[in-house]
C-alpha cells in the first residue's frame, strides 16, 4: 500500500501557499495531521517545518481508488500531495494561519510512510488547543520519544531559534576579527571545579583521556601562539549534580582576546547580547549593563548573581541588634556571626503560617531560624519584639526602611549561612508576593570576585574562578601576607538571577602563575604534572591576554522564556544523566572492557 516517492518533486513547503497562489498546480509533502473524514469530503492538514497547510479530498473530483486510500491516511503519516490551490469558501479562512486562506484540492496522492499510534499528540499548532496535549505528558516519555517532540512545533520553533542566535553569534565574532578554532575533546583535566569524564586509552594501558570541561587552558596557549582573538561554539562536558540550568555536557559560546582590560570584554559581549535579543525579539537592550563588585551584590543580595528585578535588598544590622535581649542573636554576633534582614513591603499580612513555612524551607539552606516581626500602626509586633529596646526597634525602622504594613525577616549566622539563606529567601518571598516584573530583562555585570575561596573542610583555598585567573594588580603582594582577601581581574554576567557567563584576565606571567600555585597549595611538581603544557607556553613570550565562556544553553533558555535548559537542547540527558531515547549510558561487551585493560568493581 506504501507508494515511492518516484520522481515527484515537491514544488513548495508547507507554510508557503498565499492567496497570490491559487489556481497553481502543487505538490506538497509533509507529516498529515488534524484527520477529519465528513460524510461527504476529507479534510486534513499537512505539516512541515515551515507550517501547514489544508488538504481537501473530494470523493466527487477524484477516483474511487484515490478516495479509498486517502480514507486510509492517519496521523502523522508521510505523504505526498499533487492538486491545485483554491480560495477557502468564506466563513473557513482561518486569520491566525499564514496558509489560512487557501486550501489544496487533491488530485493524486502518495503515502509515503505509515506511523505507529504516538504517545501523545505531535501536532500542537498555537491557537489550535491541542498544545496542552504535550504539556500534559510527562518529560520521561517526551525524552523517550524525542523524534516526536522534536517535531511539535513548540520545539521546531525552540531549536530554529537557537539556530538562528547561533548564525548571529558566530557572524557577530566573524565581524570582530575572532577565527574559530577547534580544540580537543580527548585532553587533560581541566579544572573548572567539577568531576571530569574520563576516557580509557587502549594504547596507553591504565592512562586516561579527560573530557574537556572548558576550553581554557587551549584558548590561551592560542593567545601565546598569537591568534589574538579566538571564539569557539564548543561542547563541555562536566560530571556534575545536574538542575534545571546544567547538563553534563553543554555547550559555551568561549573567546579568548589578547591586549585587553576587562571593559574590553564586558563591551563586546554586551553588543553581542544587544544584537541577539534583537534579532530574535526585536528588542533593544540598554547597553552598557549595570557593573557591581562581587562584595556590593554579596551585601546586598546574598549572591554573586543576583536577581535585581526586585528590592527585598539585604541589611546589616549586626551593629544595630548585636547587644540586645535575644540570645540567639547575641550568641551568633559573639561567635564572629552577623544579623541581616529584609523587609517585605506591605508583607504583615503574610499569615503565622505564611512565615512558619519559610523558616522550614529555610532549613534546607542552612538557616537554623528566621526572625520576622510586623510594624503595625501601633507599632512592631511578633513574639521577639520584646528582646530589643525602644531605640533599637526605631533605628530598624530607620534603617530597614520600615512604614506600618511592613514585614521584617531576620537572621543571624556566620556570614557565609546568612547571605545563603536570605538569598533564598529574597526569592521565596518575591515568587510568594509576585514581586518579580517577568517582562523585565536585568542584565548586570559581577566584578572583582576573590582570587581564592577558603574551604573549611579541607582546610585550604581553591581558586574561586580557575586557577589561571590574575590577581589585581594591587593585590599581588597580599598572595603570600594574606591570599583571602586577594582580589581577582573575574567577571561574571547575570540575567535575572542566572549566571550566564563567567571569565577573567589571565595570570600570563610565569612568575605571578606560580605564586599563585603557591597561595592555592599547588606545588611546583603537582603543577608541572597538571598543566605543564600551560605553565611552559607562558614562558615562551605570552601575551596579557583573557576571556569569558558564555553558556548557550542558559542564554537560549532565557530568550525563549523557557523553564530549563532541556527546552532547549535537542537531545539532553534527564536529571541522572542518562540518554532516555540512546538508552546510554549502557553496559559494554567484555572484549571490549578488556581491550581497554579494565576490569569491573561493581557493588554486589
Ligand atoms: P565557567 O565554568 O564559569 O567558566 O562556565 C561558563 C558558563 O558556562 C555555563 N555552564 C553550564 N551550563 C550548563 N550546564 C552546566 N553544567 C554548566 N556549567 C557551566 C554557565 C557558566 O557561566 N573556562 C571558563 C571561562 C573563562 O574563564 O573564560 C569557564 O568555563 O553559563
Amino acid at each position: 500500500m506504501l507508494d515511492a516517492l518516484g520522481n515527484w518533486k515537491r514544488t513548495h513547503h508547507c507554510g508557503e501557499l498565499r492567496a497570490t497562489d491559487i489556481g497553481k498546480e502543487v505538490c506538497l509533502m509533509g507529516w498529515v495531521q488534524n484527520y477529519r473524514d465528513h460524510a461527504e469530503l476529507l479534510f486534513f492538514d499537512l505539516r512541515d517545518r515551515w507550517g501547514v497547510t489544508q488538504a481537501i479530498v473530494d470523493p466527487k473530483s477524484v477516483s474511487a481508488e484515490l478516495y479509498s486510500k486517502a480514507r486510509q491516511v492517519r496521523n502523522e503519516w508521510v505523504i505526498a500531495i499533487k492538486g491545485q490551490v483554491e480560495r477557502r469558501p468564506e466563513g473557513a479562512v482561518k486569520e491566525e494561519r499564514k496558509t489560512g486562506e487557501i486550501e489544496v484540492r487533491v488530485s493524486e496522492l502518495k503515502a509515503l510512510n505509515t506511523c505507529q499510534v504516538t504517545p501523545f499528540l505531535v501536532a500542537d499548532e498555537v491557537k489550535e488547543s491541542l498544545i496542552s496535549d504535550a504539556a500534559n505528558v510527562s518529560e520521561e516519555v517526551r525524552l523517550r520519544y524525542r523524534f516526536l517532540d522534536l517535531r511539535r512545533a513548540e520545539m521546531q520553533q525552540r531549536i530554529l531559534k537557537r539556530h538562528r542566535a547561533v548564525s548571529l553569534i558566530r557572524h557577530y565574532f566573524d565581524a570582530n576579527g575572532f577565527i574559530e578554532v577547534e580544540t580537543p575533546f580527548l585532553t587533560k583535566s581541566t579544572p573548572e571545579g567539577a568531576r571530569d569524564f574520563l576516557v580509557p586509552s587502549r594504547l596507553s594501558p591504565g592512562k586516561f583521556y579527560a573530557l574537556p570541561q572548558s576550553p581554557q587552558l587551549f584558548k590561551q596557549i592560542l593567545m601565546v601562539a598569537g591568534f589574538d582573538r579566538y571564539f569557539q561554539i564548543v561542547r563541555c562536558m562536566r560530571d556534575e549534580d545536574l538542575r534545571a540550568d546544567r547538563q553534563p555536557e553543554f555547550t559555551q559560546i568561549d573567546l579568548e582576546m589578547s591586549f585587553v582590560e576587562p571593559e574590553d570584554i564586558y563591551s563586546l559581549i554586551e553588543k553581542m547580547f544587544a544584537l541577539v535579543w534583537k534579532g530574535i525579539k526585536g528588542l533593544e537592550l540598554p547597553i552598557p549593563f549595570p557593573r557591581m563588585t562581587y562584595d556590593q551584590a554579596v551585601s546586598r543580595y546574598g549572591i554573586d548573581r543576583p536577581d535585581t528585578r526586585f528590592g527585598l535588598e539585604l541589611h546589616d544590622l549586626t551593629d544595630l541588634l548585636g547587644k540586645c535581649e535575644y540570645r540567639f542573636f547575641t550568641e551568633a554576633v559573639e561567635k564572629g556571626g552577623v544579623i541581616k534582614g529584609i523587609c517585605v513591603k506591605a508583607g504583615a499580612g503574610l499569615s503565622r503560617t505564611d512565615t512558619d513555612k519559610l523558616t522550614h524551607d529555610l532549613k534546607a539552606f542552612g538557616a537554623k531560624g528566621l526572625t520576622a516581626i510586623r510594624l503595625r500602626e501601633a507599632g512592631w509586633q511578633g513574639p521577639a519584639v520584646k528582646y530589643y529596646s525602644e531605640a533599637q526597634l526605631n533605628g530598624l525602622r530607620e534603617t530597614m526602611p520600615a512604614e506600618p504594613g511592613d514585614l521584617v525577616l531576620m537572621m543571624a549566622d556566620q556570614k557565609k549561612v546568612v547571605h545563603q539563606a536570605l538569598a533564598e529567601l529574597r526569592r521565596m518571598v518575591a515568587e510568594k508576593m509576585n514581586l518579580i516584573p517577568q517582562d523585565r530583562l536585568d542584565f548586570l555585570w559581577v566584578k572583582d570576585f576573590p582570587l581564592l575561596e577558603w574551604n573549611d573542610q579541607d582546610q585550604r583555598f581553591y581558586a574561586m574562578h580557575h586557577p589561571f585567573t590574575a590577581p589585581r594588580d594591587e593585590d599581588i603582594e597580599k598572595l603570600a601576607t594574606d591570599p583571602g582577601s586577594v582580589r581577582a581581574k573575574a567577571y561574571d554576567v547575570v540575567l535575572n538571577g542566572v549566571e550566564l557567563g563567567g571569565g577573567s584576565i589571565r595570570s600570563h606571567q610565569a612568575p605571578v602563575q606560580s605564586q599563585v600555585f603557591r597561595a592555592l597549595g599547588i606545588g611546583e611538581e603537582e603543577a608541572e604534572r597538571k598543566f605543564g603544557f600551560l605553565l611552559n607556553a607562558l614562558r615562551f613570550g605570552a601575551p596579557p591576554h583573557g576571556g569569558i565562556a558564555l553558556g548557550l544553553d542558559r542564554i537560549i533558555m532565557l530568550l525563549l522564556g523557557c523553564e530549563s535548559i532541556r527546552d532547549v537542547i535537542a537531545f539532553p540527558k534527564t536529571q541522572t544523566a542518562t540518554d532516555l531515547m540512546a538508552d546510554a549510558p549502557s553496559e559494554i561487551d567484555p572484549a571490549q572492557l578488556k581491550e581497554l585493560h579494565l576490569k569491573l568493581d561493581l557493588d554486589k
